[in-house]
């Protein structure tokens, strides 16, 4: 275990903002958690993997816990291969490992920055699979009784963009590894539409591996040059009579039918309500891809939370739609959500 007083989390978040924090301990192994929370008890605390899913809007009065815990295990039968992956694993980067054993099923999520111990928190998705169909269970240390306890799958919760881990058990869960589950007999997922015109050849593990990250470059932002999170809201979904009324105003709104709504492509919303490349003060929405706010001028957290407040009121505006936020905002003392940082913009 490594204990740090360097307390910017600069580095540690992949918005890039200049904030700070008291502490940062590192666990990289799964004994390590109960001393290490015996001791932080009643103490603000945050666990982080790789912040890619995070807006620190202040800096944080506590310690930030880091997950590095390794190690990736294959046991394969006649049918299937069983994949046990230590939380702290970098998810691009086991991604890609799984690419080149052969190994089939993760390709459709390459590139999507974090740790595999955070990919269940919000059921990480993309081109067409999320990561739900590829879960066993999630191993987590529960930290009111420092017991480890593994969760099917089916007991998740999992959701759009959400799972269990962000409501029932937030706050006293450790995420120390993900199961996963993948047949021999690779079948190509290329349900989102775009991804076979952008592949030249064999469909194969490897091509849809790197028409995904063709896409991906070409859309979004990659953090270490402008910060970022990603999409910053969700798509959100509105009835089937909403979306038929704006429709009748708005005929070329993207929306995608779901059982019981209609998921609208908020990039598209926020695109169409003139925003992209929109600046304040040092973030801007991005010029490529509106969905996602960056931080190309070393923009303050004032800045980013004021953006997306903008975002957020010319789309209710204009369409009468209500955005949520993706990304987790974190405050002095733990999670905050927008609603509450409005007053004080
Ligand atoms: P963090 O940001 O470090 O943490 C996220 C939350 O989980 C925090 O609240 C944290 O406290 C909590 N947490 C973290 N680790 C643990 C743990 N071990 N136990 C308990 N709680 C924990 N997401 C998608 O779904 N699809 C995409 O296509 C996608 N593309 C992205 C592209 C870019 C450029 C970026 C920057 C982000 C993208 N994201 C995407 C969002 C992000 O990659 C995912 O949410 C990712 O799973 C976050 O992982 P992380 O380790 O960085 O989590
Ligand atoms: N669009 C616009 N203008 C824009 C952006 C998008 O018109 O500026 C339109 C596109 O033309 C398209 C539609 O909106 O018709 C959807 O865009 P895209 O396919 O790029 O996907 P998205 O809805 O913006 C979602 C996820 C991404 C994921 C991609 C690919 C959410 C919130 N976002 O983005 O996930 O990578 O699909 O599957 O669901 C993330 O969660 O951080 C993330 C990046």
């Amino acid at each position: 275990m490594h204990e740090s007083y360097s307390s910017s989390l600069k580095s540690l978040h992949t918005f890039h903002l200049d904030v700070h924090c008291a502490h940062i301990i590192e666990i990289t192994s799964v004994d390590q958690i109960p001393k290490v929370f015996e001791r932080l008890e009643n103490r603000p605390h945050l666990i982080l993997g790789r912040g890619s899913n995070v807006l620190f809007v202040e800096d944080f009065k506590g310690t930030v816990v880091l997950n590095r815990i390794g190690g990736i295990e294959i046991v394969e039968d006649s049918e299937f291969y069983h994949i046990h992956v230590g939380g702290g694993e970098d998810w691009p980067d086991f991604v890609s490992s799984m690419v080149d054993r052969g190994i089939g099923g993760f390709e459709n999520l390459a590139m999507i920055p974090g740790c595999v111990g955070s990919s269940p928190i919000q059921n990480i998705g993309a081109y067409g699979v999320e990561l739900d169909s590829l879960c066993t269970y999630v191993e987590y240390v529960d930290l009111q009784s420092a017991q480890t306890v593994r969760l099917p799958s089916s007991e998740c919760g999992f959701g759009y963009r959400d799972s269990i881990f962000k409501h029932d058990i937030k706050d006293h869960v450790f995420i120390t590894a993900v199961g996963f589950k993948v047949p021999k007999l690779w079948q190509p997922n290329l349900s989102y539409g775009a991804l076979s015109e952008s592949i030249d050849g064999d469909i194969t593990i490897k091509s849809v591996f790197e028409a995904v990250c063709q896409t991906r470059k070409s859309k979004l932002p990659d953090p270490d040059e402008i910060g970022n999170a990603g999409s910053f809201f969700k798509n959100p979904v509105i009835s089937k009579a909403q979306y038929s009324q704006l429709k009748d105003t708005f005929p070329n709104v993207v929306g995608f039918e779901l059982e019981h709504g209609v998921k609208l492509a908020a990039g598209w919303l926020i695109d169409q309500a003139g925003l992209k490349g929109t600046l304040y003060g040092g973030a801007q929405v991005h010029p490529n891809q509106a969905l996602v706010l960056t931080n190309p001028n070393q923009a303050s957290p004032n800045d980013v939370v004021g953006l997306a407040h903008l975002v957020r009121r010319d789309v209710l505006e204009k369409f009468g739609v209500e955005l949520q936020h993706e990304v987790r905002f974190i405050g002095a003392l733990g999670e905050t959500h927008l609603d509450a940082l409005v007053s004080q913009l």
